[in-house]
């Protein structure tokens, strides 16, 4: 398949030589609450499914847990330093919900708002917006005992509370997301297992996915009505491309694979932006639905919900999805209703995670997004690389790898812009090394070396990079 775009012409995937980007181009940088914060019992902060699971031995590489992480919540200020030492305009950081309410539900707890009410204030001061993520992964363990995600309460309980910390910041916080990756919240955390709270029943997990949806609707909903201005859901998107393509970007996909390729698109990116932008579900994902315990828990105006205006997506890309026809495979279990489907092992260069290395993934991306969904804008809401760095003596971490994955992303960002799709911002995954979810400390995707011993920062090299970028808004010919 050509990407074309909606001038009808097949725009490059990578933008060559210098690229400037358009006046008002936001750069960020991101973390998430459990990733950094540690203080795991300060300040009335009850448990979430990830202190469960990471106390849980054998979910967690090296039994990592959060408890401590990166200090964050000591720590603040001196990370916004080096934010502003950057020259980052963006920061997305996201609200840990046990913080706010232990349990889940009832009256906010001012200990936990002060917390971010503080940061936000810290931000503002340093002349960084605040953009501020509602729910990446940590539902406060008692929900997660009724049921959790896969019980429709919790989407009530999840625009409750965005009520309440609406209430506190929305004086001084004007972007808000709702959701990070409602896929992997349920598809790993309740279909495969490998994420909290590790139940392995697909049946749960689409029950999830459809509850996760409902309480974004819901949220957004309600920080509409209460004056936010730009409201966003943020997914885990990604080309779904066969293994020839991933070579040649320009290579058609074969007749054999085109419904393997179709059949994961659609569960990957349609079943969650069909329902928040279209309002209805993709007929192949409800086909699944039902043989995976049917449709019973979609109710009479939930997509009505669903479907609430909003201002942008933001979009997560790391790696395309690379399968394939393979009559008799077992679905993934990470991906009920992809039977017959080969998920295609990782080739070419890999960084730590395994993960292969295409940035013209994301040029395809942004383009297909803003085609299919046309009329909200986007914004790449994380996008870098685990590298296994080190500190060496003379202070330095040469993460030349790192480096050369962003630029070449940002070449991708840049082309996509070029060929027309509505790109707002770039935010860069992460500033901080931190406890990446079941791989514990050892994967570090940070533009910041921590030190999790000392707790020491040290600028890495690509961060370095990255205030020049910041600076110039661009990046420079290739060397
Ligand atoms: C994304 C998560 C983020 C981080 C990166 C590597 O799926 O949103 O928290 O772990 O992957």
């Amino acid at each position: 398949m050509t990407v074309v775009n909606a001038r009808g012409t097949a725009p490059s995937l990578l933008t060559e030589g210098r690229a400037d980007f358009p006046a008002g181009f936001v750069w960020g940088a991101a973390t998430a609450s459990y990733q950094i914060e540690g203080a795991a019992e300060e300040d009335g902060r009850g448990r979430s499914i990830w202190d469960a699971f990471s106390h849980t031995p054998g979910k967690v590489a090296g039994g990592d847990t959060g408890d401590v992480a990166c200090d964050h919540y000591h720590r603040y200020a001196e990370d916004v330093r080096l934010m502003g030492e950057l020259g980052l305009h963006a920061y997305r950081f996201s609200v840990a919900w046990p913080r706010i309410q232990a349990d889940g539900t009832g009256p906010a707890d001012p200990r936990g708002l002060a917390f971010y009410d503080r940061l936000v204030d810290e931000l503002l001061a340093a002349g960084i917006t605040p953009y501020t993520t509602l729910y990446h992964w940590d539902l406060p363990q008692a929900l997660q005992e009724r049921g959790g995600w896969a019980d429709r309460d919790t989407a009530h309980r999840f625009a409750e509370y965005a009520e309440r910390v609406h209430a506190r910041l929305g004086d001084r916080v004007a972007h808000w997301t709702t959701l990070n990756e409602p896929w992997v919240s349920a598809f790993l955390g309740y279909a495969s297992g490998v994420h909290a709270p590790g139940e392995r029943d697909p049946a749960a997990a689409f029950r999830a996915a459809h509850h996760l949806l409902l309480g974004h609707g819901l949220a957004a909903r309600a920080l509409r009505a209460a004056g936010a201005r730009e409201i966003s859901l943020v997914v885990n998107s990604a080309p779904v491309l066969t293994p020839t393509q991933v070579a040649d970007p320009s290579a058609p996909v074969a007749e054999a694979d085109a419904e393997a390729v179709r059949r994961v698109d659609a569960l990957l990116t349609r079943q969650f932006l069909d329902p928040a932008l279209r309002g209805e579900y993709p007929a192949e994902v409800l086909e699944i639905v039902e043989r995976h315990g049917g449709l019973a828990h979609l109710a009479d105006g939930d997509l009505e919900t669903i479907r609430q205006p909003i201002d942008l997506v933001g979009v997560n890309y790391y790696n395309p999805c690379v399968v394939e026809s393979g009559p008799g495979e077992p679905a993934n279990p990470a991906w009920p209703g992809t039977e017959d489907v080969r998920f295609c092992p990782a080739e070419g260069p890999l960084t730590a995670m395994g993960w292969p290395i295409v940035p013209t993934g994301l040029s395809r991306l942004l383009l297909r997004l803003s085609a299919d969904y046309p009329g909200v804008g986007l914004i790449v809401t994380e996008n870098g690389a685990a590298f296994d760095d080190t500190v060496e003596e003379d202070g330095r971490v040469r993460d030349t790898r790192r480096t050369a994955y962003l630029d070449g992303h940002l070449r991708a960002v840049h082309a996509a812009i070029e060929g027309g799709a509505d790109l707002r911002g770039y935010i860069v995954w992460s500033l901080l090394d931190n406890f990446e979810w079941a791989e514990g400390y050892r994967r570090r995707f940070g533009i910041v070396h921590v030190d999790f011993g000392t707790q020491r920062r040290t600028l890495k090299d690509s961060a370095l990079w990255y205030r020049d970028v910041i600076q110039r808004n661009g990046v420079l010919e290739k060397a």
